[in-house]
């Protein structure tokens, strides 16, 4: 597909950059009594992208799991242009479920008034995954070989096309605290690093400095897709601030958990740090941290199939002022996900995200919940070994209609995880990569100013968004509508208003 060039005195390509000018409309609201009123804010942007795409390694934590062998298979599978046979016939490699690659958005009309629709990567460059070398750690020595066969995520065709280069692929010794995850997981842990949390941060830091140079890099994104921990307590002294988190990690506090360490380590070598899981990793002190270093980091959990569809029928039903009442999830699945996952404190971990994903859709209309209303939310997770990565989910939604009618919906989806997983952990590294190019500054300042620390951008791929201030978004369509303006101001486009009046009025 093409890629478009913005014809436009407020957009300029140079060589290194796109420099673009762009208005910014925000709207603010004071309430008197029961009246809002608003005043609209406009002011004028600058925003400057570097069009080339740094040269990128992810290093996945967790790198022999499902979702990292899947992930790496999926690199090289689509890097060969891979096909194979099945009984359906020929497939071929290739990347659906990704934002990056297999969505697009719309542009504008051509002289028929037809939408003319673009890929991300043809607004503005975007790392291709072709590109995008591989490493990282895991508390399990197999070879990615090996760990893909255990993990029986890939067609087995599919594993004996990529063995040869698989079996190469060796996962780094891992920071590894079996107290933070279910017991049942010390039994894959041959590959542990000795020593300290001091000297485990040191080696985790050699490590990344290693993949660097190896490969030449010039950045490198730190992706946690390990089991999910428990949540790590959070006091003063401890991990609230940046120092006192340094300081214990000095002291070898049990209390900072191993996916701490990789958060620590990778924003002390200026990584992006992604958290794909649920567990509190970004706590107060790390947080603090990456502003000072200026890294960027990311949080948390994967979002990708219930709580996906959870955060579209919520803000559909809420928004057609519809009164959910009641919403109950079941999840059954056989993977090492679910096995960790059956141990109550990591299980606590997880319900925590899956829940808070419907909170700013409630509080969003006070016409349907009162002060404090919300509705009834239940999450409940079993581990089935026979039913391997797929994944079953059942969902009911119940809400309230007029005259006291009631509306059920009964959801049932089966799949396998970590197929829905590699993608977004590609869009994640992907988009990662794009916003340490990209700053603003208000038309005439000197400085251009980098995203906060804190990547809401992000927010679309993760199930409990983490936001530098102001308010969580969940609604999927508003946080993808993000994502898409950014991307459009870029190029001096304004936002997608979707008003078409072009086609409307009479
Ligand atoms: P998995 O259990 O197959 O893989 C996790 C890997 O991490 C294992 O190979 C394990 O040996 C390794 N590991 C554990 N602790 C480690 C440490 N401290 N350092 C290095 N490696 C470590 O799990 P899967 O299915 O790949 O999922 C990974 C994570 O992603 C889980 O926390 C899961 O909850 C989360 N997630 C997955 C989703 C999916 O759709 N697959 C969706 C949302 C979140």
């Amino acid at each position: 597909m093409a890629n478009i060039r913005v014809l436009s005195d407020d957009v300029h390509y140079t060589e290194e950059h796109i420099l673009a000018k762009v208005q910014y409309e925000t709207a603010h609201c004071k309430r008197t009594g029961d009246t809002i009123q608003v005043t609209p804010r406009r002011r004028w942007l600058e925003v400057r992208t570097a069009r080339r795409p740094q040269r990128t390694g992810v290093m996945l934590v967790g790198w022999g799991g499902n979702n990292g062998t899947t992930l790496t298979a999926a690199l090289l599978a689509n890097r060969a242009g891979l096909r194979w046979e099945t009984k359906e016939g020929e497939r071929r490699a290739d990347w659906l479920g990704s934002l990056t690659q297999c969505a697009t958005l719309r542009v504008g009309s051509d002289d028929d008034g037809k939408d003319v629709w673009a890929p991300m990567s043809g607004v503005v460059p975007l790392l291709h995954p072709d590109d995008l070398e591989v490493d990282g750690w895991d508390v399990s020595s197999l070879d990615l070989a090996a760990a893909a066969r255990r993990n029986r995520v890939l067609d087995v065709e599919v594993q004996r096309a990529l063995a040869p280069q698989l079996r190469e692929l060796r996962p780094r010794a891992a920071a590894f605290d079996c107290s933070f995850v279910a017991a049942n997981q010390q039994e894959r842990a041959d590959n542990v690093l000795p020593g300290t949390r001091a000297q485990q941060v040191q080696r985790l830091r050699e490590d990344i400095r290693d993949f660097k140079k190896a490969k030449s890099l010039e950045r490198v994104v730190v992706l946690w897709t390990a089991n999910t921990e428990r949540f790590a307590e959070v006091r003063p002294g401890l991990n609230d601030t940046a120092d006192n988190l340094l300081a214990s990690i000095e002291r070898n506090e049990t209390e900072v958990s191993s996916s701490t360490l990789y958060a620590v380590a990778a924003i002390l070598e200026g990584c992006t740090y992604i958290n794909g899981s649920p567990q509190n990793t970004l706590v107060p002190g790390c947080l603090e941290l990456a502003e000072r270093h200026g890294t960027h980091v990311v949080g948390d959990d994967l979002k990708t199939g219930q709580t996906k569809l959870k955060s579209v029928l919520v803000d559909f039903l809420v928004s057609a002022g519809i009164k959910p009442t009641s919403i109950v999830s079941y999840n059954h699945l056989g993977n090492n996900d679910g096995k960790n996952l059956s141990a109550p404190h990591t299980f606590r971990s997880k319900e925590i995200t899956k829940r808070n994903v419907v909170d700013d859709m409630v509080d969003s209309n006070p016409i349907l919940y009162a002060p404090g209303e919300h509705p009834d939310h239940v999450v409940v997770i079993k581990y089935v070994p026979y039913v391997g990565d797929s994944k079953r989910a059942m969902d009911e939604y119940t809400g309230e209609l007029m005259f006291g009618g009631r509306q059920t919906f009964v959801v049932h989806n089966t799949c396998e995880d970590s197929l829905l997983a590699a993608p977004l952990l590609l869009d994640l590294v992907v988009l990662a990569e794009f916003c340490t190019r990209v700053g603003f500054r208000p038309a005439g300042d000197d400085e251009y100013v980098p995203f906060h620390s804190v990547l809401a951008l992000l927010s679309y791929l993760v199930k409990a968004p983490m936001v530098p201030r102001g308010t969580v978004v969940n609604s999927l369509f508003r946080q993808r509508a993000c994502i898409e303006n950014v991307l459009r101001a870029c190029v001096g486009l304004g936002p997608e208003s979707n008003m078409q009046l072009e086609h409307k009025l009479a």
